[in-house]
C-alpha cells in the first residue's frame, strides 16, 4: 500500500530517488540477511552477532512492532520468526519490491507500508515496539520520526535503532563524499545531548546505549569509513534503547 502524500517533505523526495537508484545493490544483502534464522541474526556493517550483543527483546511472542524505514525488510522477518505481529514502513518502492519478493519466497506475510515514517497512519498506542537498523534512525528528520514513534509506541513500549556513531561522523570526510555523490540524499546526525533531550522530550527514558565493536579480523563489504582496527577502538556504530514511559 502506497500512502498518498502530495506535501512530502523536500528532504523525503530526495532520499525516496535515491534509495530508489541504490536498491539494487542492496539486494544481496537482503537476500542474505532474510536467511538468518532465531539466534542467528547480524547487525550492522560489521554483521555483529546478535548472540554477542543481545539487541531483540527476549518475549516477542504476540508483540506489535513497526520497523521505520523497514528496507528490505529482514529485521521485521526476524521479529515475525520470534513471534512478533510486524509492520514494515519504507520511503522506497523499490526497496519494498525486494522485501515482498522475499516474503513470497520465505512463506511470510506481514504489512509493509510505502511512506514516510514521519507519518505512519496507524493510531496512537498501536506498537510494542519501533525499531530501526540506519532506517528512518538516520534518513529521516529525528524531530519529526522521534515524536511519531511516541505517538505510536504504547505505554512501555521500546525505541530499539541503530545509528553511525558520533566519531565516525566526525570523522567522516563529508565534502569529498557530497561531491563524488551524484543523487544528492539527506541524513541527519544528532550529537549525544540533542539525542537525549529529544528522546527525554517524548516521553522515553534511556534504558541503553550500546556501541557495537566488530570482532578483530571481521570485514565490512562496502564500508570504507574505517578499518577494522579504528572500529575496534573506536565505535563505527551506536544503539538507542528507550523506553516510553
Ligand atoms: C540502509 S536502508 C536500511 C533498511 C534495512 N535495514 C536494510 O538494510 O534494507 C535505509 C532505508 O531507509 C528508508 N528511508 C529513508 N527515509 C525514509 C523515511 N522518511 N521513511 C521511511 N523510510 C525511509 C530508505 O528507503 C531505505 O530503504
Amino acid at each position: 500500500m502506497t500512502i498518498p502524500d502530495d506535501n512530502l517533505p523536500d528532504h523525503v523526495r530526495r532520499n525516496r530517488e535515491a534509495w530508489d537508484a541504490w536498491a539494487v545493490d542492496y539486494v544481496d544483502n537482503g537476500e542474505r540477511s532474510w536467511r538468518l534464522a532465531p539466534g542467528a541474526e547480524k547487525w550492522g556493517n560489521w554483521s555483529i552477532p546478535e548472540a554477542d550483543i543481545d539487541l531483540l527483546p527476549a518475549d516477542l511472542a504476540g508483540k506489535d512492532t513497526i520497523e521505520l524505514g523497514c528496507g528490505t525488510a529482514y529485521v521485521s522477518a526476524w521479529l515475525a520468526r520470534r513471534g512478533a505481529r510486524p509492520v514494515g514502513i519504507d520511503n522506497s518502492e523499490k526497496q519494498l519490491a525486494t522485501a515482498r519478493r522475499l516474503q513470497a519466497e520465505h512463506g511470510l506475510d506481514f504489512p509493509l507500508l510505502h511512506g514516510n515514517a514521519e507519518t505512519v497512519p496507524y493510531p496512537d498506542a498501536t506498537f510494542d515496539l519501533a525499531i530501526s537498523e540506519y532506517g528512518a534512525s538516520i534518513w529521516a528528520d529525528p524531530y519529526r520520526w522521534i515524536p511519531e514513534a511516541a505517538r505510536l509506541l504504547r505505554p512501555g513500549g521500546q525505541l530499539i535503532f541503530l545509528v553511525n556513531a558520533t566519531i565516525l561522523m566526525l570523522c567522516m570526510p563529508d565534502a569529498e563524499e557530497a561531491a563524488t555523490n551524484a543523487i544528492q540524499s539527506v541524513n541527519f546526525h544528532l550529537g549525544y545531548g540533542d539525542w537525549i533531550r529529544l528522546l527525554r522530550a517524548n516521553g522515553f527514558e534511556i534504558e541503553n546505549l550500546v556501541e557495537l565493536y566488530p570482532a578483530e579480523g571481521t570485514t565490512a563489504a562496502d564500508f570504507p569509513y574505517a578499518t577494522n582496527e579504528w572500529a575496534r577502538q573506536w565505535p563505527t556504530e551506536e544503539v538507542w534503547i528507550a523506553r516510553k514511559r
